[in-house]
């Protein structure tokens, strides 16, 4: 949702929180601010727009003090003012904050506040936070326990980040639901909502809780758990350069993320694949005996990360025979779905902080159901929330139109299916060796598609003048049509809707005319591909544009279709895996062709933290 990071330290910080901001904005890019610990009081720099315009305005290096805070945020309460912009200084003056997240009780104790005469310069849901600590402090023997005494009235998801004049070495920060990282650097302590901040100044973190606080200043570190009892924590080594989370000479984010699928798809892989089977991490807790026991599986997500349950549900039905369905999160919260035991929920996210899918999640715990999170980001709130995690190792993926997430998550569906098929004896062992092999020639065959990305920037050429399109598929390229139409629309601004191929009929095909492109994803499988010709020849008839994601050596489709784009033969259920490619080159090209902004396309952010 916002991005926030706080530094305490020897040296001048202002430039490093202006760069640490700059990393995190594409988790919120409507305003920008900077607040640092003066000798002559809080320097705050606050201004509506992305980092870079605010910057040049507002000069945030040029702040004095080697304390503060920075946040970029992605309004949730009040409009996109730049009385609105964090940091929140309290009307004393003394006190700074920086949040993420939504107080969900804020107007009741804005109301209380009101009543006792306080004075609000915003209409955010965070200003209440900073009162609410200006009012503790009068009576507290210091700034971390006026945070634990405001943040205890709090209803709400939080990160917070606090500076005060009174304790001018000190940054106190706390979480509730909201991401929050630690960095440990050089006579030095930082926080903020991802690594890809820290990382330029320290690859060792430690996550904290919920409703723990930290109080950092340059030489210490000290965490306390929710009951202000001290504890330790375990630091990570992040394996992430901040090269990794840079555009390696990509235009754009997106794009160097989709070339780096293969090499991703790899890493996701390599460490669970032997040569006749499956073999979880130990720390996942996965074994034969848990998946042998799961009779059904229910799965969570939300967005390009549903689509994956999609193929997740065709890979377990088709492949390890246990029944299986994908609910959006958002509705299954709040629906009292009977899950009956032995049922596996399998939360799917990149990010780890999608509030809907975390909540769903918290909602299966609370009901007893065995949970297993596929996720992106160590660390993240879901993997702390499910019984076991199988992390996808996709890097940070900065892009808010995801891609190396989603063919991970697949990769880590294929090895969960393989996995589950061991273990129940629902594939033979030549079949499973024969998945695992076609598994690992994934990669090379991932290249051979993306090679072909010139032909498809041409092709997208043909699409950028376009209102509409549709995308059709079936069986587990069905997914991969939503997917497709979902890339589209998300950063082209192009109206595309995907559909079940054999759905045409059923309406849609009233939608074509010479106007219409039509993306249908046609790999020469047994069951369907008849059918996909027709459905292809259907379109044509009516003066539709075809586009058409083949199989190599396909001389049928060619003749049929008016643009072919050629995959590498696969194992059918290891296809989407191939199709999904040339739909996230198209997508791209037609955004960036149509001068769209690729990796902050209008009213999105990254991680959508809200419900
Ligand atoms: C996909 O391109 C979008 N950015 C969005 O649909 C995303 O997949 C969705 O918000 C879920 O995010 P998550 O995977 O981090 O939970």
């Amino acid at each position: 949702m916002c991005g926030i990071i706080g530094i305490t330290s020897t040296r001048p910080v202002a430039a490093k929180l202006a760069q640490g901001v700059r990393r995190l904005e594409y988790r919120g890019y409507d305003s920008v601010g900077v607040a640092t610990l003066a000798d002559n009081g809080i320097e705050l720099r606050k201004g509506v727009g992305k980092v870079d315009q605010v910057d040049a305005e507002l000069d945030f290096a040029s702040a004095p003090g080697i304390t503060g805070i920075a946040h970029c945020r992605w309004g949730t309460h009040g409009g996109i003012t730049q009385a609105n912009a964090h940091p929140h200084v309290a009307p004393g003056g003394r006190i700074a904050i920086v949040h993420n997240g939504i107080i969900e009780n804020f107007l009741e104790l804005k109301e209380q506040l009101l009543a006792e005469g306080a004075q609000f310069l915003s209409e955010t849901d965070t200003e209440v936070v900073v009162h609410l600590i200006e009012r503790a402090l009068k009576v507290a023997d210091s700034l971390e326990e006026a945070v634990h005494v405001a943040t205890a009235q709090i209803v709400g998801s939080y990160a917070l980040g606090v500076v005060c004049l009174d304790e001018p070495d000190k940054l106190i920060a706390t979480r509730n639901e909201s991401p929050l990282v630690v960095g440990f650097g050089e006579d030095e302590h930082l926080i903020a909502s991802d690594v890809a901040a820290l990382l330029e100044h320290t690859k060792t973190v430690v996550y904290l809780d919920n409703r723990e606080v930290a109080v950092l200043t340059p030489g210490s570190c000290s965490i306390f758990d929710p009951h202000g009892e001290k504890i330790d924590k375990p630091r990570h080594e992040i394996d992430w350069d901040v090269e990794a989370a840079e555009k390696a000479g990509y235009e754009h984010y997106m794009l160097k993320e989709i070339f780096e699928q293969p090499a991703k798809i790899t890493d996701t892989i390599r460490p669970r694949l032997r040569d006749h089977e499956v073999v979880f991490e130990p720390d996942t807790g996965i074994t034969a005996d848990i998946l042998r026991g799961v009779d059904r599986v229910v799965f969570l997500a939300c967005g390009t990360s549903w689509h994956a349950a999609m193929v997740g549900e065709f890979l377990f039905e088709e492949l390890a025979k246990v029944p299986a369905e994908v609910e959006y999160a958002s509705e299954f919260r709040y629906r009292n779905t009977p899950i009956p035991p032995g049922t596996l929920l399998v939360a799917i996210s990149q990010s780890g902080e999608t509030a809907d899918t975390n909540a769903a999640l918290e909602e299966a715990v609370r009901r007893g159901n065995r949970t297993l999170a596929i996720c992106n980001v160590r660390g993240s709130s879901m993997t702390r929330i499910a019984a076991h995690t199988i992390h996808t190792h996709a890097g940070p993926e900065i892009g808010v139109a995801s891609t190396k997430a989603f063919t991970t998550q697949l990769a880590a569906l294929y090895l969960l299916t393989i996995g589950m098929a061991q273990a129940k004896g629902s594939l033979s062992q030549q079949q499973i060796d024969t998945m695992i092999m076609g598994l690992r020639e994934i990669p090379q065959k991932m290249e051979r598609v993306l090679d072909q990305a010139g032909e498809i920037q041409n092709i997208a050429k043909q699409m950028t003048s376009r209102s509409n399109a549709i995308y059709l598929g079936r069986g587990a390229h069905f997914p991969i049509a939503l997917e497709g139409a979902l890339k589209l629309k998300e950063i082209s601004y192009i109206h595309a809707e995907g559909y079940p191929a054999a759905e045409m009929k059923h309406g849609p095909i009233a939608l074509i005319d010479k106007q219409m492109p039509v993306i249908v994803i046609a790999p020469q499988d047994k069951l369907t591909y008849q059918k996909t010709l027709g459905n292809i020849e259907e379109v044509k008839a009516r003066e539709g544009t075809v586009i058409a994601i083949a199989t190599e050596g396909d001389e049928v489709i060619p003749r049929l279709a008016d643009f072919t784009i050629f995959v590498p033969e696969t194992l059918y259920s290891l296809g989407p895996l191939m199709s999904v490619l040339p739909l996230q080159l198209l997508s791209y090209h037609v955004a960036e062709l149509r001068g769209c902004d690729v990796d902050k396309p209008r009213n999105l952010s990254k991680v959508v933290t809200v419900e």
